[in-house]
């Protein structure tokens, strides 16, 4: 079976980015010329999902309308026989691909996010790429990589990567067999604790009963629904793979994190890379 729907949870409220998020979703930062949003649907896609689900927020229509056309500013490029930029503008969201917005009221975590999705992806495999992870791989993006395992073993799967053993207290840690099955799932633990140090990156693929554990998950950590105690509760019943990648990863939620993207994707820039290497090199 074929993964083509996707969710895309971006209802959160942003706090690490503040005050840049008090107006404006996080989701729309810039990486260089694009909104990091735009680079996960772009990632989806590449992937051959065609169906991408928002889970977004009353405060954030930018997100949809980033995805929509603007008929003025078309028209105005079009006058101008600004045919390039015109081409940017409207291909926002990738040619033949789909996107349906859900709601989600009030943050009551990235569990509950997921889960609002439920009425759009009913019962088909999906992949959940969080917005403010930018993941990088010249050959295989995370999101593809975690499909072609679906394809092979026709389970859920997690997107690992190793971190240093001493900022494991920073993530969601999952044991791995020597098979790549998940064999325990912990969150932040301490480097006594931790069953490895293989951290959960933002990238997963999930069968449809990932939504029957997620209706039963009560609220835990920060008084959130969170995703992580449903993927434990999916463990005892059902296999999940744990899939490493070993391409980049940033963590474009935080303002450190966000920095090391900008310069690492300013200096790839097929247009602006060469220039901006100058430029720090000044
Ligand atoms: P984060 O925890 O990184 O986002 O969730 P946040 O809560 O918005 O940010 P901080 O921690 O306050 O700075 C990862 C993704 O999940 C979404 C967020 O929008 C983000 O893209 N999310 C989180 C939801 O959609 N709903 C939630 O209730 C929580």
């Amino acid at each position: 079976m074929s993964v083509k729907f996707a969710v895309i949870p971006a209802a959160g409220l942003g706090t690490r980015f503040l005050p840049a998020t008090k107006a404006m979703p996080k989701e729309m930062l810039t990486l260089v010329d694009k909104p990091l949003i735009q680079y996960v649907v772009e990632e989806a896609f590449e992937a051959g999902i065609d169906t991408v689900v928002l889970v977004t927020h009353a405060a954030k229509p930018s997100l949809e309308n980033h995805f929509d056309r603007q008929f003025e500013l078309e028209t105005d490029l079009e006058l101008k026989n600004k045919l390039a930029l015109l081409g940017v503008a409207r291909n926002t969201l990738p040619q033949g691909m789909k996107l349906v917005s859900v709601r989600q009221g009030k943050a009551l975590g990235l569990g509950h996010a997921v889960a609002c999705a439920a009425p759009v992806v009913q019962d088909n495999p999906f992949a959940v790429l969080l917005p403010d992870v930018i993941c990088y791989h010249a050959q295989q993006n995370a999101t593809d990589q975690l499909v072609t395992d679906f394809g092979q073993h026709g389970v859920s799967s997690i997107a690992l990567q190793a971190v240093d053993p001493a900022q494991v207290h920073k993530y969601g840690i999952a044991g791995v067999s020597e098979r790549g099955q998940i064999t325990q799932l912990v969150e932040k633990p301490s480097a006594e604790q931790a069953p490895s140090n293989l951290a959960v990156l933002g990238r997963y693929l999930f069968t449809p009963s990932i939504f029957a554990e997620l209706a039963q998950t009560q609220r835990g950590v920060g008084g959130e629904i969170q995703l992580t105690d449903a993927m434990q509760a999916l463990l005892q019943h059902q296999p999940m793979r744990g899939v490493t990648f070993s391409g980049e990863v940033h963590d474009c939620g935080d303002k450190l994190g966000y920095l090391a993207a900008t310069l690492t994707f300013a200096q790839r820039h097929p247009e602006l890379g060469e220039a901006f290497k100058k430029l720090l090199k000044s």
